[in-house]
């Protein structure tokens, strides 16, 4: 790893540019946390007004799964450092502006084109690292994927290798689930090619996210975050996780050995199962997380902070400051510009706070915003962030 870069000013040729590749509300806190050290951002995403495009200095729309137009993008801006934010870019793409020197890539570019894809991920954790891992195997038709079922068993979940937010998933429970899961992981895969991963279900007691931060110093672990998922998306998370201290080493040597393997500096949200003194390893994002984001109001610094910090080769500090808990605001309602009532109401609630991320356009499950609250443990956060978030009612504009 390299030393700090020398932070300069934005808008002037002292400047240090990062570029976020995808700007939703993950990355505007990022964008937030360099603001305020005077980097110049440039936030890129598929739509305008995204979240973290309203906080920087300048914003693109362009496809990001289309090589010649991420090149074009870097190649106009030429920022120091790329930051993606999200999965599904030309990964490819970025190794070469990786090799041509043209900027560093967050964390590597390597991790972003393993980990966008359940394959190359769940082969290099199980089968090059050893972690244990639910049984899985993987499937390009509907012949193959009835085979992988029999292997696996029941009930199983089927996901396309390349999707994410729980998007083309399913549940299976009998053979009668194979047809209507197969129909669905085509629909939702990010590229026409068919492939899915079959993964055995993992009877677990809970779920966890491990944060964990390459910085210049080395490996830092933050409290394990506790969440709860419906339909492939976080509604729910808390920190700390309370849970026995061989499980709690165990997720912490698990998610330094995958962290370790994908290399580069930056924050890591490792997803692990855990039973008892059990830990399976389920997926990494080399980025924020979402279920993260009760960090915001957990940690003296939250995990954008310690991204934009590990980022710049800046040391990190992953203590807490106290127990705390984040609910999901969900738009509600199909519709463009939102009015949200209640936000008095919420704020009265002790010890809570309010992220709105100004998406410009609401959909019944698109999140758009959430409550965030400390506690004097998890359940009294907990259900503080819950009644701040139901106080919040978003309605159309009409
Ligand atoms: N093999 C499994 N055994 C038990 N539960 C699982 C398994 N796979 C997925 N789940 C459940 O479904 C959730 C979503 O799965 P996963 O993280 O693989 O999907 P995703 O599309 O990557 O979602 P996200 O992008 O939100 O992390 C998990 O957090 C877990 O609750
Ligand atoms: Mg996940």
């Amino acid at each position: 790893m390299s030393d700090a870069v020398t932070l300069g000013t934005p808008l002037s040729p002292a400047a240090i540019k990062v570029m976020l590749l995808g700007a939703g509300e993950l990355g505007k806190e990022v964008v937030i946390e360099l603001q305020r050290l005077g980097v110049e951002t440039i936030a890129v995403d598929r739509y305008g007004d995204a979240p973290a495009q309203q906080v920087a200095h300048r914003a693109h729309v362009i496809d990001m799964t289309d090589a010649s137009a991420l090149r074009a993008v870097v190649q106009a801006e030429r920022p120091h450092i790329i930051v993606p934010e999200i999965e599904a870019l030309a990964t490819a793409e970025l190794l070469e502006i990786e090799k041509a020197g043209l900027a560093t890539v967050i964390p590597t570019a390597r991790a972003a084109h393993i980990t966008m894809n359940r394959e190359r991920i769940r082969r290099l954790a199980a089968e090059e690292l050893g972690l244990p891992t639910s049984p899985y195997a993987f499937a390009s038709s509907l012949e193959e994927l009835q085979a992988a079922t029999v292997r696996i068993g029941y009930p199983c979940f089927v996901k396309p290798v390349m999707s994410s937010s729980g998007k083309g998933q399913s549940r299976l429970k009998s053979p009668d689930d194979i047809g209507p899961a197969w129909q669905k992981a085509l629909e939702a895969g990010r590229v026409r090619e068919a492939r899915v991963i079959v993964e055995g279900e993992v009877r677990f007691d809970f779920e966890i996210t491990q944060l964990t931060v390459r910085s210049v110093d080395g490996t830092h672990f933050c409290e394990p975050i506790g969440h709860v998922q419906k339909e492939g998306d976080y509604v729910e998370s808390w920190q700390p996780q309370a849970m026995g201290e061989a499980a709690r080493a165990k997720a912490r040597e698990m998610a330094g050995a995958v962290t370790g393997a994908l290399g580069g500096r930056g924050i890591f949200g490792v997803e692990l199962f855990v039973k008892g003194e059990e830990v399976w390893f389920s997926e990494v994002s080399p980025r924020p997380h979402d279920t993260g984001l009760v960090t915001l109001i957990s940690q003296y610094q939250s995990e954008f902070a310690l991204h934009a910090r590990a980022i710049l080769g800046l040391p990190v500090n992953c203590d807490m400051c106290a127990p705390g808990a984040s609910a999901v605001i969900y738009g509600g309602v199909e519709a463009g510009a939102l009015k949200f009532d209640g936000v008095a109401e919420a704020l009265a609630v002790p010890h809570s706070e309010l992220r709105l991320f100004g998406k410009p356009q609401s959909f019944v499950k698109r999140r758009m915003g959430v409550a965030l609250a400390r506690g004097s443990d998890t359940d009294q956060a907990r259900a503080r962030a819950a009644r701040a978030a139901a106080a919040i009612h978003p309605r159309a504009v009409t």
